[in-house]
Protein backbone atom coordinates (compact mmCIF):
# COMPACT_ATOMS: atom_id res chain seq x y z
CA UNK A 1 0.00 0.00 0.00
CA UNK A 2 1.62 3.34 -0.23
CA UNK A 3 1.46 6.06 1.55
CA UNK A 4 0.56 10.03 0.63
CA UNK A 5 2.76 12.60 1.69
CA UNK A 6 1.77 13.95 4.97
CA UNK A 7 5.10 15.09 6.34
CA UNK A 8 3.64 19.06 6.59
CA UNK A 9 0.46 18.31 8.24
CA UNK A 10 0.57 15.27 10.04
CA UNK A 11 3.95 13.14 10.46
CA UNK A 12 1.90 10.99 13.27
CA UNK A 13 3.88 12.12 15.28
CA UNK A 14 6.05 16.14 15.23
CA UNK A 15 3.28 17.26 12.69
CA UNK A 16 2.23 20.89 12.29
CA UNK A 17 0.53 20.99 15.78
CA UNK A 18 3.05 18.42 17.89
CA UNK A 19 6.20 19.77 19.87
CA UNK A 20 7.96 18.03 22.42
CA UNK A 21 7.64 18.20 26.15
CA UNK A 22 10.69 20.04 27.45
CA UNK A 23 11.40 22.09 24.62
CA UNK A 24 15.35 21.50 23.52
CA UNK A 25 14.92 18.82 20.53
CA UNK A 26 15.67 19.91 17.04
CA UNK A 27 17.71 16.86 16.45
CA UNK A 28 15.13 14.75 18.62
CA UNK A 29 12.57 16.13 16.20
CA UNK A 30 14.94 15.17 13.07
CA UNK A 31 15.49 11.34 14.58
CA UNK A 32 11.82 11.10 14.61
CA UNK A 33 11.77 12.31 11.04
CA UNK A 34 14.24 9.30 9.95
CA UNK A 35 12.74 6.80 12.37
CA UNK A 36 14.25 5.16 14.80
CA UNK A 37 14.33 1.86 13.09
CA UNK A 38 16.53 3.58 10.27
CA UNK A 39 18.79 5.11 13.74
CA UNK A 40 19.51 1.16 14.75
CA UNK A 41 20.24 0.21 11.18
CA UNK A 42 22.89 2.87 10.98
CA UNK A 43 24.16 1.25 14.48
CA UNK A 44 23.69 4.48 16.22
CA UNK A 45 22.30 3.17 19.69
CA UNK A 46 23.26 6.01 21.83
CA UNK A 47 20.69 8.14 19.33
CA UNK A 48 18.08 5.41 19.99
CA UNK A 49 18.33 5.49 23.84
CA UNK A 50 18.35 9.47 23.79
CA UNK A 51 15.56 9.11 21.01
CA UNK A 52 12.23 11.19 22.06
CA UNK A 53 9.72 9.50 23.37
CA UNK A 54 6.37 9.85 21.10
CA UNK A 55 4.74 10.12 24.88
CA UNK A 56 6.26 13.35 25.29
CA UNK A 57 4.71 14.58 22.06
CA UNK A 58 2.27 17.45 22.85
CA UNK A 59 -0.17 18.89 20.22
CA UNK A 60 -0.88 22.12 21.25
CA UNK A 61 -4.32 23.04 22.74
CA UNK A 62 -4.96 26.65 21.87
CA UNK A 63 -5.40 27.69 17.94
CA UNK A 64 -8.19 29.14 15.58
CA UNK A 65 -9.18 25.71 15.30
CA UNK A 66 -9.65 23.07 17.87
CA UNK A 67 -7.25 20.23 17.99
CA UNK A 68 -8.28 16.91 17.27
CA UNK A 69 -10.29 17.70 14.14
CA UNK A 70 -7.37 18.02 11.46
CA UNK A 71 -4.74 16.72 14.02
CA UNK A 72 -3.22 13.09 12.29
CA UNK A 73 -5.46 10.77 13.86
CA UNK A 74 -3.79 9.25 17.20
CA UNK A 75 -4.20 5.74 18.36
CA UNK A 76 -6.84 5.84 20.89
CA UNK A 77 -10.01 7.23 21.43
CA UNK A 78 -12.87 7.72 23.68
CA UNK A 79 -15.97 9.70 22.69
CA UNK A 80 -17.81 10.39 25.74
CA UNK A 81 -21.02 12.20 25.67
CA UNK A 82 -22.77 13.37 28.31
CA UNK A 83 -26.34 14.97 29.57
CA UNK A 84 -26.77 18.26 31.59
CA UNK A 85 -28.20 18.16 34.37
CA UNK A 86 -31.67 19.58 35.15
CA UNK A 87 -30.07 22.72 36.75
CA UNK A 88 -27.58 23.55 34.81
CA UNK A 89 -28.06 27.01 33.57
CA UNK A 90 -26.44 29.30 31.09
CA UNK A 91 -23.92 30.69 34.14
CA UNK A 92 -22.95 26.89 35.10
CA UNK A 93 -22.61 26.00 31.46
CA UNK A 94 -19.87 28.99 31.02
CA UNK A 95 -18.58 27.25 34.42
CA UNK A 96 -18.44 24.34 32.81
CA UNK A 97 -16.31 24.78 29.91
CA UNK A 98 -14.16 26.75 31.92
CA UNK A 99 -13.11 24.24 34.41
CA UNK A 100 -12.83 21.30 31.45
CA UNK A 101 -10.86 23.96 29.08
CA UNK A 102 -8.54 24.40 32.07
CA UNK A 103 -8.12 20.44 32.56
CA UNK A 104 -7.59 20.20 28.91
CA UNK A 105 -5.16 22.51 28.39
CA UNK A 106 -3.20 20.69 31.54
CA UNK A 107 -3.64 17.53 30.45
CA UNK A 108 -2.76 18.37 26.87
CA UNK A 109 0.46 19.91 28.14
CA UNK A 110 1.25 16.56 30.35
CA UNK A 111 0.64 18.20 33.73
CA UNK A 112 -2.09 16.85 36.41
CA UNK A 113 -5.45 17.97 35.77
CA UNK A 114 -6.70 21.08 39.43
CA UNK A 115 -6.72 18.28 42.03
CA UNK A 116 -5.17 15.61 40.04
CA UNK A 117 -4.88 12.57 42.47
CA UNK A 118 -2.71 10.61 40.41
CA UNK A 119 -0.73 13.18 37.75
CA UNK A 120 1.59 10.66 37.55
CA UNK A 121 -0.81 9.31 34.92
CA UNK A 122 -0.42 12.66 32.85
CA UNK A 123 2.86 13.04 32.50
CA UNK A 124 2.91 11.68 29.02
CA UNK A 125 -0.04 13.35 26.68
CA UNK A 126 1.60 11.09 23.98
CA UNK A 127 -0.41 13.68 21.37
CA UNK A 128 -3.40 14.24 23.76
CA UNK A 129 -6.24 16.07 22.30
CA UNK A 130 -9.44 16.71 24.21
CA UNK A 131 -12.12 18.42 21.32
CA UNK A 132 -14.95 19.84 22.97
CA UNK A 133 -19.00 18.96 20.88
CA UNK A 134 -22.18 21.01 21.57
CA UNK A 135 -25.25 18.94 21.07
CA UNK A 136 -28.97 20.43 20.48
CA UNK A 137 -29.75 20.53 23.90
CA UNK A 138 -26.48 22.61 25.11
CA UNK A 139 -26.69 25.28 22.68
CA UNK A 140 -30.39 25.55 23.73
CA UNK A 141 -29.84 25.80 27.40
CA UNK A 142 -27.30 28.59 26.37
CA UNK A 143 -29.60 30.59 24.60
CA UNK A 144 -27.59 30.87 21.11
CA UNK A 145 -29.19 30.06 18.01
CA UNK A 146 -28.23 26.98 16.67
CA UNK A 147 -27.17 25.95 13.32
CA UNK A 148 -30.21 24.54 11.23
CA UNK A 149 -28.39 21.33 10.86
CA UNK A 150 -27.83 20.56 14.34
CA UNK A 151 -30.37 17.84 14.89
CA UNK A 152 -30.49 14.58 15.38
CA UNK A 153 -30.12 13.02 11.69
CA UNK A 154 -33.27 12.07 9.16
CA UNK A 155 -34.08 8.15 10.15
CA UNK A 156 -32.26 5.83 7.12
CA UNK A 157 -34.15 2.38 6.38
CA UNK A 158 -30.72 0.56 7.15
CA UNK A 159 -30.87 2.21 10.83
CA UNK A 160 -31.05 -0.24 13.65
CA UNK A 161 -30.15 2.53 16.31
CA UNK A 162 -29.72 1.80 19.75
CA UNK A 163 -30.67 5.11 22.39
CA UNK A 164 -27.55 3.71 24.45
CA UNK A 165 -25.37 4.77 21.72
CA UNK A 166 -27.37 7.87 21.01
CA UNK A 167 -27.60 11.91 21.06
CA UNK A 168 -26.09 13.46 23.85
CA UNK A 169 -26.01 17.50 25.30
CA UNK A 170 -21.97 17.58 25.03
CA UNK A 171 -19.59 15.54 23.05
CA UNK A 172 -15.73 15.11 24.43
CA UNK A 173 -13.36 13.36 21.95
CA UNK A 174 -10.35 12.61 24.24
CA UNK A 175 -7.80 10.94 21.98
CA UNK A 176 -3.76 10.04 22.50
CA UNK A 177 -1.27 7.21 21.47
CA UNK A 178 -1.43 5.95 24.30
CA UNK A 179 -4.88 4.12 26.31
CA UNK A 180 -3.54 5.08 29.81
CA UNK A 181 -3.48 8.63 28.61
CA UNK A 182 -7.11 8.43 27.27
CA UNK A 183 -7.93 6.86 30.74
CA UNK A 184 -6.86 9.40 33.19
CA UNK A 185 -7.98 12.12 30.90
CA UNK A 186 -11.15 10.85 31.13
CA UNK A 187 -12.02 10.02 34.00
CA UNK A 188 -10.63 13.79 35.04
CA UNK A 189 -12.99 15.27 32.76
CA UNK A 190 -15.83 13.42 33.84
CA UNK A 191 -14.84 14.17 37.63
CA UNK A 192 -14.80 17.73 37.14
CA UNK A 193 -18.32 17.47 34.17
CA UNK A 194 -20.05 15.90 37.38
CA UNK A 195 -21.36 18.59 39.24
CA UNK A 196 -23.07 19.96 35.53
CA UNK A 197 -23.75 16.38 34.10
CA UNK A 198 -24.07 12.83 33.64
CA UNK A 199 -22.62 10.58 31.52
CA UNK A 200 -25.06 9.23 28.60
CA UNK A 201 -22.03 7.01 26.33
CA UNK A 202 -18.97 6.29 26.15
CA UNK A 203 -17.68 4.46 22.88
CA UNK A 204 -14.07 3.47 22.80
CA UNK A 205 -12.04 3.03 19.66
CA UNK A 206 -8.87 2.25 18.32
CA UNK A 207 -6.46 2.18 15.12
CA UNK A 208 -2.70 0.92 14.55
CA UNK A 209 -0.77 1.19 17.99
CA UNK A 210 1.94 4.35 17.33
CA UNK A 211 5.15 3.03 15.49
CA UNK A 212 3.83 -0.05 13.87
CA UNK A 213 3.03 1.52 10.61
CA UNK A 214 4.42 4.38 8.44
CA UNK A 215 3.63 7.62 8.91
CA UNK A 216 1.08 8.74 6.67
CA UNK A 217 0.06 5.22 6.15
CA UNK A 218 -3.94 4.93 5.97
CA UNK A 219 -5.73 3.16 8.50
CA UNK A 220 -7.31 -0.13 7.59
CA UNK A 221 -10.76 -1.28 8.97
CA UNK A 222 -11.59 -4.21 10.64
CA UNK A 223 -13.28 -5.92 7.70
CA UNK A 224 -8.96 -5.50 6.15
CA UNK A 225 -10.11 -2.91 4.30
CA UNK A 226 -7.54 0.29 3.56
CA UNK A 227 -10.16 2.97 5.31
CA UNK A 228 -9.97 6.64 4.67
CA UNK A 229 -8.40 6.71 1.15
CA UNK A 230 -10.35 9.48 -0.51
CA UNK A 231 -10.46 12.24 2.38
CA UNK A 232 -9.28 15.46 1.91
CA UNK A 233 -5.65 16.30 3.37
CA UNK A 234 -5.69 18.63 6.80
CA UNK A 235 -3.63 21.77 5.43
CA UNK A 236 -5.04 22.45 1.98
CA UNK A 237 -7.51 24.68 1.06
CA UNK A 238 -10.01 21.70 0.16
CA UNK A 239 -9.77 20.64 3.60
CA UNK A 240 -10.56 24.04 5.04
CA UNK A 241 -13.68 24.21 2.71
CA UNK A 242 -15.17 20.83 3.70
CA UNK A 243 -14.14 21.32 7.17
CA UNK A 244 -14.68 24.81 8.98
CA UNK A 245 -17.84 26.24 9.04
CA UNK A 246 -18.05 30.01 8.10
CA UNK A 247 -21.65 30.30 10.39
CA UNK A 248 -22.04 33.05 12.95
CA UNK A 249 -20.69 31.75 16.34
CA UNK A 250 -19.97 28.26 14.64
CA UNK A 251 -16.75 30.06 12.36
CA UNK A 252 -13.75 27.86 13.04
CA UNK A 253 -16.20 25.42 14.06
CA UNK A 254 -17.57 22.51 12.70
CA UNK A 255 -19.92 19.74 12.53
CA UNK A 256 -19.52 16.27 13.83
CA UNK A 257 -21.44 13.40 12.99
CA UNK A 258 -20.83 9.93 15.12
CA UNK A 259 -22.19 6.69 13.83
CA UNK A 260 -21.50 3.23 15.39
CA UNK A 261 -22.02 1.02 12.23
CA UNK A 262 -21.40 -2.67 13.25
CA UNK A 263 -19.60 -4.82 11.05
CA UNK A 264 -20.82 -8.45 10.36
CA UNK A 265 -16.96 -10.12 10.36
CA UNK A 266 -18.66 -13.51 10.52
CA UNK A 267 -20.94 -12.85 7.31
CA UNK A 268 -18.11 -11.18 5.77
CA UNK A 269 -15.76 -14.05 6.39
CA UNK A 270 -18.32 -16.02 3.67
CA UNK A 271 -17.52 -13.61 0.96
CA UNK A 272 -14.82 -14.39 -1.79
CA UNK A 273 -11.85 -12.13 -2.32
CA UNK A 274 -13.38 -10.52 -5.68
CA UNK A 275 -16.62 -10.25 -3.85
CA UNK A 276 -15.03 -8.03 -1.25
CA UNK A 277 -13.03 -6.03 -4.06
CA UNK A 278 -16.38 -5.56 -5.45
CA UNK A 279 -18.84 -4.54 -2.72
CA UNK A 280 -16.28 -1.24 -2.32
CA UNK A 281 -14.78 -0.83 -5.32
CA UNK A 282 -11.28 -1.14 -4.56
CA UNK A 283 -8.43 -4.02 -3.89
CA UNK A 284 -8.87 -5.46 -0.51
CA UNK A 285 -5.03 -5.73 -0.93
CA UNK A 286 -3.72 -2.52 -1.55
CA UNK A 287 -6.66 0.18 -1.33
CA UNK A 288 -6.14 1.31 -5.60
CA UNK A 289 -9.50 1.48 -7.50
CA UNK A 290 -10.54 -2.04 -9.32
CA UNK A 291 -9.34 0.23 -12.57
CA UNK A 292 -5.58 1.06 -10.83
CA UNK A 293 -2.91 -0.35 -9.28
CA UNK A 294 -2.20 2.61 -6.55
CA UNK A 295 -4.08 3.47 -3.48
CA UNK A 296 -4.18 7.03 -4.54
CA UNK A 297 -4.78 6.42 -8.31
CA UNK A 298 -8.04 8.39 -9.31
CA UNK A 299 -11.04 5.58 -9.65
CA UNK A 300 -12.29 5.42 -13.52
CA UNK A 301 -15.90 5.00 -12.64
CA UNK A 302 -16.54 5.21 -16.72
CA UNK A 303 -14.09 2.03 -17.02
CA UNK A 304 -15.64 -1.23 -18.44
CA UNK A 305 -14.81 -4.64 -18.59
CA UNK A 306 -14.92 -6.96 -21.48
CA UNK A 307 -18.64 -7.20 -21.66
CA UNK A 308 -19.62 -3.92 -20.98
CA UNK A 309 -19.96 -4.09 -17.29
CA UNK A 310 -18.53 -1.43 -15.37
CA UNK A 311 -15.38 -2.20 -14.00
CA UNK A 312 -16.10 -0.28 -10.72
CA UNK A 313 -19.76 -1.78 -10.05
CA UNK A 314 -22.19 1.13 -9.68
CA UNK A 315 -23.85 -0.10 -6.79
CA UNK A 316 -20.11 -0.58 -5.25
CA UNK A 317 -19.33 1.71 -1.95
CA UNK A 318 -16.79 4.17 -3.56
CA UNK A 319 -19.61 4.57 -6.50
CA UNK A 320 -22.53 5.77 -4.29
CA UNK A 321 -20.43 7.53 -1.80
CA UNK A 322 -18.52 9.86 -4.41
CA UNK A 323 -21.20 12.51 -5.32
CA UNK A 324 -21.01 14.21 -8.29
CA UNK A 325 -21.52 17.57 -6.36
CA UNK A 326 -18.03 19.02 -5.05
CA UNK A 327 -20.22 20.31 -2.32
CA UNK A 328 -21.13 16.67 -0.95
CA UNK A 329 -17.27 16.01 0.48
CA UNK A 330 -16.91 15.38 3.97
CA UNK A 331 -14.14 14.16 6.37
CA UNK A 332 -13.90 11.23 7.55
CA UNK A 333 -11.86 10.33 11.00
CA UNK A 334 -12.90 7.48 12.47
CA UNK A 335 -11.75 4.53 14.77
CA UNK A 336 -12.41 0.59 14.60
CA UNK A 337 -13.90 -1.19 17.83
CA UNK A 338 -14.12 -4.08 18.48
CA UNK A 339 -16.20 -5.31 22.29
CA UNK A 340 -17.40 -7.79 24.37
CA UNK A 341 -18.05 -10.65 22.91
CA UNK A 342 -21.41 -11.80 22.22
CA UNK A 343 -22.19 -15.23 23.03
CA UNK A 344 -23.81 -16.33 19.35
CA UNK A 345 -20.70 -14.85 17.00
CA UNK A 346 -17.24 -14.47 17.15
CA UNK A 347 -17.29 -10.67 17.44
CA UNK A 348 -19.06 -7.31 18.38
CA UNK A 349 -16.89 -5.38 16.09
CA UNK A 350 -17.48 -2.07 13.55
CA UNK A 351 -16.72 1.30 12.92
CA UNK A 352 -16.63 4.31 15.13
CA UNK A 353 -17.87 6.29 12.04
CA UNK A 354 -16.52 9.76 12.54
CA UNK A 355 -17.00 13.00 9.94
CA UNK A 356 -16.65 16.40 10.03
CA UNK A 357 -17.96 19.08 7.67
CA UNK A 358 -19.24 22.69 7.81
CA UNK A 359 -22.65 21.95 6.89
CA UNK A 360 -24.46 18.12 8.25
CA UNK A 361 -27.86 18.73 5.82
CA UNK A 362 -25.90 19.79 3.03
CA UNK A 363 -22.84 17.85 3.04
CA UNK A 364 -23.28 14.43 4.83
CA UNK A 365 -27.32 13.92 4.49
CA UNK A 366 -27.35 13.65 1.35
CA UNK A 367 -24.70 11.33 1.14
CA UNK A 368 -26.04 9.19 3.66
CA UNK A 369 -29.44 9.25 2.10
CA UNK A 370 -27.83 7.53 -1.45
CA UNK A 371 -26.19 4.93 0.84
CA UNK A 372 -29.17 4.12 2.38
CA UNK A 373 -30.92 3.61 -1.28
CA UNK A 374 -28.40 1.45 -2.37
CA UNK A 375 -25.07 0.41 -1.44
CA UNK A 376 -23.20 -3.30 -1.34
CA UNK A 377 -21.33 -2.57 2.17
CA UNK A 378 -24.98 -2.55 3.31
CA UNK A 379 -24.88 -6.05 3.08
CA UNK A 380 -22.45 -6.08 5.97
CA UNK A 381 -22.94 -3.26 8.03
CA UNK A 382 -25.24 -1.76 10.38
CA UNK A 383 -25.74 1.64 11.80
CA UNK A 384 -26.80 1.20 15.51
CA UNK A 385 -25.68 4.81 16.73
CA UNK A 386 -26.06 8.27 15.61
CA UNK A 387 -25.41 11.46 17.30
CA UNK A 388 -24.49 15.69 16.17
CA UNK A 389 -22.96 17.94 17.22
CA UNK A 390 -22.09 21.51 16.64
CA UNK A 391 -18.20 21.86 17.21
CA UNK A 392 -17.02 25.12 18.24
CA UNK A 393 -13.69 27.24 16.97
CA UNK A 394 -10.77 26.88 19.42
CA UNK A 395 -9.79 29.52 21.70
CA UNK A 396 -6.64 31.51 22.60
CA UNK A 397 -4.41 30.94 26.01
CA UNK A 398 -6.73 32.45 28.95
CA UNK A 399 -9.86 31.75 26.94
CA UNK A 400 -12.52 28.90 26.59
CA UNK A 401 -13.77 26.14 24.49
CA UNK A 402 -17.38 28.19 23.81
CA UNK A 403 -16.83 31.53 24.74
CA UNK A 404 -18.62 32.72 21.95
CA UNK A 405 -21.70 32.01 22.75
CA UNK A 406 -21.51 31.52 26.44
CA UNK A 407 -19.18 34.89 27.49
C1 LIG B 1 -18.85 0.39 8.41
C2 LIG B 1 -19.19 1.24 7.46
C3 LIG B 1 -18.25 1.70 6.39
C4 LIG B 1 -17.16 1.08 5.88
C5 LIG B 1 -16.61 -0.28 6.26
C6 LIG B 1 -16.61 1.95 4.87
C7 LIG B 1 -15.48 1.68 4.12
C8 LIG B 1 -14.99 2.49 3.11
C9 LIG B 1 -13.87 2.16 2.27
C10 LIG B 1 -13.05 0.89 2.37
C11 LIG B 1 -13.70 3.17 1.41
C12 LIG B 1 -12.66 3.26 0.28
C13 LIG B 1 -11.38 3.92 0.67
C14 LIG B 1 -11.53 5.35 1.07
O1 LIG B 1 -11.58 6.26 0.22
O2 LIG B 1 -11.61 5.58 2.27
C15 LIG B 1 -14.71 4.17 1.70
C16 LIG B 1 -14.86 5.35 1.04
C17 LIG B 1 -15.79 6.30 1.35
N1 LIG B 1 -16.78 6.20 2.28
FE1 LIG B 1 -17.12 4.63 3.50
N2 LIG B 1 -17.37 3.08 4.80
C18 LIG B 1 -18.39 2.97 5.70
C19 LIG B 1 -19.38 3.90 5.95
C20 LIG B 1 -19.50 5.10 5.32
C21 LIG B 1 -20.52 6.09 5.62
C22 LIG B 1 -21.62 5.93 6.66
C23 LIG B 1 -20.29 7.15 4.80
C24 LIG B 1 -21.04 8.45 4.70
C25 LIG B 1 -22.33 8.58 4.88
C26 LIG B 1 -19.12 6.83 4.01
C27 LIG B 1 -18.56 7.67 3.07
C28 LIG B 1 -17.47 7.38 2.30
C29 LIG B 1 -16.90 8.29 1.34
C30 LIG B 1 -17.35 9.74 1.06
C31 LIG B 1 -15.83 7.63 0.74
C32 LIG B 1 -14.91 8.16 -0.35
C33 LIG B 1 -15.56 7.99 -1.70
C34 LIG B 1 -14.70 8.55 -2.82
O3 LIG B 1 -14.84 9.73 -3.10
O4 LIG B 1 -13.89 7.81 -3.37
N3 LIG B 1 -18.68 5.58 4.34
N4 LIG B 1 -15.48 3.72 2.74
Amino acid sequence: MASRDRSAPGDGGLGRRGFLLGGAVAGAGALAAVGIDAAVSAGATDAVSAAPLNGDVVVPFHGAHQAGIDTDAQAHVSLVALDLRADTDRDALRRLMRLLTDDAVRLTRGKGALADTEPELAVSPARLTVTFGFGPGFVARSGAAAPAWLRPLPAFTIDRLRPEYGDGDLLLQIAADDPVTVAHATRMLLKDARAFATPRWVQQGFRRAHGTTRPGTTMRNLFGQVDGTANPLPGTTGFDEVVWSREGWLTGGTGMVVRRIAMDLDKWDRLDRPGRDQAVGRFQSTGAPLTGTDEFDEPDFAAKDAIGFPVIPEFSHVRRSRSDDPAERIFRRGYNYDDALPTDAVSDAGLLFVSFQADIDRQFVPLQRRLDELDLLNEWTTPIGSAVFALPPGCAEGGFIGEGILS
